[in-house]
């Protein structure tokens, strides 16, 4: 078989941070590659495709339950809020949101510049009277929002239970950032997957048709096609495992048998059994959530679950600080 040899001038199409990431996880123990490098063309597809499952419930239920609580939420919010949307990305529930707050401004903040400009343009024209300011940054490091809603009640937005893909460390350093944004007596309202079930939890993560499978098994193709690697695909299998110990769900790349392989020249050699860490999706029941929002300086006011409480709204607000007692 033909070894893949990087092409002159393919090292240089490679991301410097996907490089690094890469080699540096495989080689760690445990083995370990950062989840947004998931996020290439196809792994964004297979993505949305997961949203779409029969297994995957978080999407529906955050859905159906915000169009539910939308006359609350417009009355809860202030006429001339701006809400802003934290990796806004290509979120359907956005829409949603804006129908039954009618805000002033809307400021979606997103890291993939195109992405985001092409979102805009989208919601502009749904809502012609409403001013969309995006803004693309790294959340993570405090930028001002434009000048345009520096006078406005802020309102952000937070769905998906993209904060449990962080650990509790990393979940804590976004709330704060996230305040630092918008600011003392701003609101956010988050979503976040309960827990419950691992009956409902693990086919939420591995589901019939092989889809969430493709969708791990891609970023070993993704470092295959960018970083002349030649791991032997067939050889892992996608796992879904409930830890219950940190609640929270594992995706793993696990090896089926003994295998060796390179990427970008250095070889790597793992055990049957041994897998890549790539996933975490944390699990909040009503305690570990509110704490976990205090922590990051952000104080619970009013939620909302569906009727089988399996994912939570959660409506907070940046009081001031006060030291105890
Ligand atoms: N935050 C969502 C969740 O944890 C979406 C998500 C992120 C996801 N990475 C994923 C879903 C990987 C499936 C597989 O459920």
């Amino acid at each position: 078989m033909l070894k893949q040899e990087p092409q002159d001038g393919e090292q240089s199409l490679a991301d410097p941070n996907f490089r690094a990431d890469v080699l540096s996880g495989l080689g760690g123990q445990p083995r370990a590659i950062p989840a947004r490098w998931f996020y290439d063309r196809r792994g964004s597809e297979l993505f949305e495709a997961i949203t779409d499952l029969p297994e995957y419930y978080p999407t529906r239920t955050e859905t159906a339950l915000l169009m539910q609580i939308g006359p609350q939420l417009g009355a809860l919010a202030a006429s001339n809020a701006a809400v802003v949307e934290f990796g806004s990305g290509s979120s359907a529930k956005t829409p949603i949101l804006l129908r039954a707050i009618d805000p002033a401004a809307y400021v979606p903040i997103d890291i993939s510049g195109e992405f985001l400009r092409h979102s805009a343009r989208e919601l502009s024209a749904g809502f012609p009277g409403l001013p969309v300011l995006p803004v693309e940054a790294d959340f993570l490091r405090p930028v001002p929002l434009p000048p345009e809603v520096s006078g406005l009640p802020k309102l952000g937005f937070f769905p998906g239970s993209t904060i449990g893909n962080m650990n509790a460390f990393h979940a804590v350093d976004l709330l704060r950032a996230m305040r630092e944004w918008l600011g003392e007596g701003a609101r956010l309202l988050i979503g976040m997957d309960r827990i419950k079930s691992p009956g409902i939890l693990v086919p939420a993560y591995d589901d019939a048709q092989g889809v969430t499978a493709a969708f791990n098994l891609n970023l070993l193709e993704r470092i295959n096609r960018e970083l002349a690697g030649t791991i032997p695909v067939e050889a892992f299998r996608h796992r879904a495992i409930w830890n219950a110990d940190a609640a929270r769900i594992e995706m793993h790349l696990e090896a089926q048998r003994e295998v060796e392989f390179s990427v970008d020249g250095r070889t790597f050699a793992m055990d049957a059994g041994e897998t890549i860490h790539t996933e975490n999706s944390h699990k909040y029941g009503p305690n570990g959530g509110r704490m976990l929002l205090r922590a990051g300086g952000w104080t619970p006011i009013r939620e909302w679950t569906d009727p089988q409480d399996w994912f939570a709204l959660m409506l907070c607000e940046a009081q001031p600080l006060r030291m105890a007692p």
